[in-house]
């Protein structure tokens, strides 16, 4: 069901994002470590040696893996380096550990967004989340290998990089809560999770030169640059490298192989329910939420340099809890158009071919816009007449700004959303406005991105998952299945994550 013309959507495309969180997080299984015996392996760097741990992964099947967890990849973007581009680390002497996740960026999960925005799963499971985002500093630039240990007959040489973008409505999350192990050793490829800066520390712009923004998309870059530079040394190659990532992770994918600074950083990628043609991609009013921010904790708004200068000078903890609410399916700090990382509106740039030479593969989930109907009405018993009517209205409302046309636009979504032969069916009703949210948030974006991608001549495939879970296995385990945005199961985690694994709770991951 997709109505809309791409032309439609282009006058409409009500800019901002919207305020629900994109969660993307699965569990890390906390193998227990065997008291003291453990290997640790050690690797140079260009920086300095590091120190591992090897880690036995609780299935026959599935080797051990060597872990280098809290690697530093940029300098601390403390002091004057805040709201700036990320710069190299500095090298070290001696033999650093790396056997403990580094602190995650400063984040507020309990004021980002409203509650009720949040996924279910994400709700349920805020003590886990919390556990894993406790320990905070604005000293957080750091990624965390998986190395398989065990080779592949059929592949001996470097091993394939995995590079793994989290979500969370740039506002929250962390790569230290994705658990690479299993897809490591399964698949015999080297898995990397990273921290990138999020929210106001990660995309604050003024704009203009004061405060450029898209700070944590560059910080991407400079582990993706750190990563060429380095995966050697782990026996990686450096020339298959591949980018992944869901919901906003997936927008940040999208954006990365549209921008030249990551040209020659990454070869392939994997964008998994969400495009940087989702509404909620890119921050079309930076200037806005910075100056509301900045109003919040006192600084002048009128010059920014003074502004930036000023919150230069506030703890990141003060800035992190300013309660600042985008409109709905708004984002309030994003990826930003700044000429630059981002030299256009995506839109713009994919139309006119600037797509670097990636492969890439995007896929939709079934339902995922199921999120938002519960969000919109109660929908236990299907959705009523009034409140799908509401919904709608309140979809347009939200997302198109402009005035005249908003009737007729209305009316032509509930014309192709109503399922004519069984229009009096709260079920049916229901479906087809998960339907509607599915198509518009998701399936749409990801289309038009794999269209215009294929036009302009590369390799491009595009999946579509298809998995009902029990609504209350879902909740208890697709948390480990789930990947990002998606309401229903990834395929990949799903199959690992299972066949191999069948602890439920807490197990995790894969490629989520
Ligand atoms: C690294 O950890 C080992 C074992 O815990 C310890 O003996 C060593 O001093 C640590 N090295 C550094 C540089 O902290």
């Amino acid at each position: 069901m997709l109505p809309f013309s791409r032309s439609n959507w282009l006058g409409s495309r009500g800019r901002p994002g919207f305020g629900v969180s994109l969660w993307v997080l699965s569990f890390c299984w906390c193998f227990p470590a065997v008291g003291g015996q453990n290997y640790h392996p050690t690797v140079n760097t260009q920086y300095g040696k590091l120190r591992g741990v090897r880690v036995p992964l609780p299935s026959e099947i599935l080797g051990p893996v060597d872990q280098y967890l809290g690697v530093p990849y940029a300098a601390s973007p403390v002091g004057e380096k805040r709201f700036m581009p990320p710069e190299p680390p500095s090298s070290w002497s001696g033999i650093k550990n790396a056997t403990h996740f580094a602190p995650v960026c400063p984040q507020n999960i309990h004021n980002a967004v409203p509650e009720i925005m949040m996924p279910i799963w994400f709700t349920f499971n805020l003590d886990i989340v919390t556990t894993y985002i406790q320990d905070q500093h604005e000293d957080c630039l750091y990624l965390n290998i998986y190395v398989p240990t065990e080779d592949d007959i059929r592949d001996t040489g470097a091993k394939p990089v995995m590079v793994y973008i989290h979500g969370g409505s740039y506002m929250e999350g962390t790569g230290n809560m994705i658990d690479g192990s299993v897809l490591a050793s399964y698949g015999n490829v080297i898995v990397i999770t990273l921290n990138y800066r999020v929210g106001v520390l990660g995309f604050l712009s003024t704009g203009d030169q004061a405060a450029k923004g898209n700070y944590g998309l560059l910080d991407q870059i400079q582990a993706l640059r750190w990563i060429s530079e380095n995966i050697g040394f782990f026996g990686g190659d450096s020339n298959r490298i591949t980018v992944f990532g869901s919901g906003i992770g997936a927008s940040c994918v999208s954006l990365l192989t549209l921008s030249h600074h990551s040209e020659g950083l990454f070869h392939r990628a994997i964008i998994q329910s969400g495009s940087a043609l989702s509404s909620w991609a890119v921050n079309y009013q930076p200037v806005k939420y910075t100056r509301l921010l900045a109003e919040k904790v006192g600084c002048n708004v009128l010059d920014t340099l003074d502004m930036v200068d000023c919150l230069r000078k506030k703890s990141s903890r003060e800035l992190v809890e300013q309660d600042i609410q985008p409109a709905r399916y708004h984002v309030a700090f994003g990826p930003v158009i700044d000429g630059d990382v981002i030299p256009d509106d995506p839109e713009i740039l994919m139309e006119q071919g600037e797509f670097l030479n990636y492969d890439i593969m995007l896929g939709v989930n079934q339902g995922e816009g199921l999120r938002f109907v519960e969000n919109v009405v109660d929908s236990e018993d299907g959705v009523s007449g009034n409140d799908f009517d509401f919904s709608v209205s309140d979809f347009v409302d939200s997302l198109y700004g402009y005035p005249e046309g908003k009737d007729t636009l209305r009316e032509t979504i509930k014309f192709m959303y109503t399922d004519w032969a069984d229009r009096d069916n709260p079920e049916t009703r229901r479906k087809t406005l998960v339907a509607l949210f599915t198509d518009h948030q998701w399936v749409e974006p990801s289309v038009v991105t794999a269209d215009l991608h294929a036009r302009y001549g590369s390799p491009t495939y595009f999946y579509a998952f298809y998995h009902h879970c029990q609504k209350r296995h879902c909740l208890s385990v697709s948390v480990s299945v789930l990947i990002g945005a998606s309401i229903i199961c990834n395929p990949l985690s799903f199959w690992i994550g299972f066949k191999f694994l069948s602890r439920h709770t807490r197990v995790s991951f894969i490629h989520g």
